[in-house]
């Protein structure tokens, strides 16, 4: 069986973690944005609204995170005492959603595994700190994207809104691949609320859900890694189909 343009579009998206400086054209970028809305919604209410930062804004945000970031460190590297201090010093993250939240048992082994995976990939070692640092905070600056996007649901039309941003964001993810232009997902951007807010007149009821770089990949050795992609999981049928006899 040969692949359609299309598998070959949504095989080749894969999440870059390291970009070049250049820019995404302005028109490329809202043509990419205008794709997105071929995406479908829940009642066709759209329940997401995204902010878009480029330039010196996106600069502000990357310092602004790695602020954050580090502030965290000693929590991250599980220092005696280390939670209750960040509690007294007001320093907890303050997304909208849990972000450090431990994996439901049966999904834990595919996480670590791309995880493992991606820092075997990277040639960092289990127990070099310094290095494993340093690539965590690296999804603070975005990966040095040119882009950086924030995607926010309404509280409102939850669980839902969650599901109809997904599918948004990967009509974007998508529309960008098919001009060339790299992308990551970033939920770790989602563990602070603060320097966006600081950015963006964010409305009331919307919650950020994730973050993402848009941007173009470098040769850096982090792009060759690709994350195992499992076929989807069918649920059993109770009885055999009728048809089937
Ligand atoms: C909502 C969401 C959030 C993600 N957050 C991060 C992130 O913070 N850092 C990161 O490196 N990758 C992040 N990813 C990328 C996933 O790790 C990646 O999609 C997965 O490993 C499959 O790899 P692929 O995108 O290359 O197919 C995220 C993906 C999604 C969908």
């Amino acid at each position: 069986m040969t692949a359609t343009p299309f598998t070959e579009l949504a095989a080749s998206r894969h999440s870059v973690r390291s970009f070049r400086p250049d820019p995404v054209p302005a028109d490329v970028l809202d043509a990419i944005v205008d794709d997105a809305r071929h995406a479908p919604s829940w009642s066709n209410t759209r329940p997401y609204q995204v902010a878009l930062a480029t330039g010196a804004r996106a600069d502000r945000l990357r310092a602004a995170y790695v602020e954050r970031f580090d502030q965290t460190l000693d929590v991250q590297h599980k220092k005696r005492g280390s939670m209750a201090r960040m509690v007294l010093t007001g320093k907890i993250p303050d997304g909208d959603y849990p972000v450090w939240r431990r994996y439901p048992a049966d999904l834990r082994p595919r996480s670590v595994e791309v995880g493992t995976g991606l820092y075997a990939h990277m040639g960092i070692a289990r127990e070099d700190r310094a290095a494993r640092d340093e690539a965590a905070r690296a999804n603070c600056r975005a990966f040095n994207a040119p882009v950086m996007g924030f995607v926010f649901v309404h509280k409102g039309l939850m669980p839902f809104a969650a599901l109809d941003a997904g599918l948004m964001l990967q009509t974007l993810f998508l529309a960008a691949a098919s001009r060339g232009v790299d992308s990551c997902a970033l939920g770790t951007l989602a563990t602070w609320r603060g320097p966006v807010d600081a950015e963006f007149d964010v409305p009331d009821d919307y919650r950020l859900i994730t973050g993402f770089a848009l941007g173009y990949a470098d040769d850096a050795p982090v792009n060759g890694f690709r994350a195992p992609r499992r076929p989807l999981v069918l649920v059993p049928a109770k009885r055999p189909d009728e048809q089937e006899g």
